[in-house]
């Protein structure tokens, strides 16, 4: 289980996106993009065209996090605009598995997110459509949110789900994920951390995921 760190350019100064990008190109393994549509949630952030941007001038592969209604009409252009991976929300997908595996066919790790009310069991037999699994440690919207500890028992039930299957599917926690929270996500299970403003909101962006990423290795063990 290899720790992955995303950080989240919600948290970046959108003025100078390929700037904020390249401050973590060397530490961090994706960059976490959120799109909302403020419908989904009341928030309104970016979408395909900044992608497609980001895309053509940031290094880092783009691990697209979709808080929109309708991901099944949505999702397959963020994947076919060559995005690494691209997560869609339970709670807003029709048709789950026909959207995950078009986004497996386009080319991209398909990703399924499941918001802190919602309960894992109805998806599990949606384990072997997924390469990762992600559990929103607050509610999605915003970031600088407070983590939600009553997670972490989802996350212990995920991590036991994926052990006992055959599939290498991946655990990312997204929503506070700070060097006061990690720690306690790692040991839990998760081992993909989604991290915006203990990230950008740090001195030194690259020095901010270098620093996540031991103490979640040493939690881990
Ligand atoms: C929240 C977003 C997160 C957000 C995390 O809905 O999905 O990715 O940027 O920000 P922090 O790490 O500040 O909670
Ligand atoms: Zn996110």
């Amino acid at each position: 289980m290899a720790i992955q760190i995303s950080p989240s350019i919600l948290s970046a100064d959108f003025t100078h996106l390929a700037e904020e990008a390249e401050a973590v190109a060397r530490s961090a393994d994706w960059l976490h993009v959120d799109v909302m549509d403020n419908h989904f949630v009341p928030n309104l952030t970016l979408g395909l065209p900044v992608v497609e941007a980001l895309r053509a001038s940031a290094s880092l592969p783009l691990d697209c996090h979709l808080m929109i209604e309708d991901p099944d009409r949505w999702a397959p252009a963020y994947a076919e605009a060559g995005a690494g991976s691209v997560t869609i929300h339970a709670e807003a997908a029709k048709a789950p598995v026909r959207t995950l595996r078009t986004i497996r066919s386009a080319g991209a790790r398909a990703g399924l997110a499941l918001n802190p009310a919602t309960a894992l069991d109805s998806y599990s037999d949606l384990l072997p459509e997924l390469d990762m699994l992600l559990l929103m440690t607050v509610e999605p919207g915003f970031g600088g949110q407070k983590f939600l500890d009553i997670v972490l028992p989802k996350i212990r039930r995920a991590r036991e789900l994926v052990r006992n299957s055959d599939a290498d599917i991946w655990l990312q926690v997204d929503g506070g994920v700070s060097a006061e929270t990690i720690e306690r996500a790692a040991e839990a299970g998760a081992d993909v951390f989604v991290a915006g403003s203990a990230v950008y909101g740090a001195q030194d962006p690259g020095y901010a995921v270098d620093a996540l990423r031991a103490q979640a290795e040493k939690a881990a063990g």
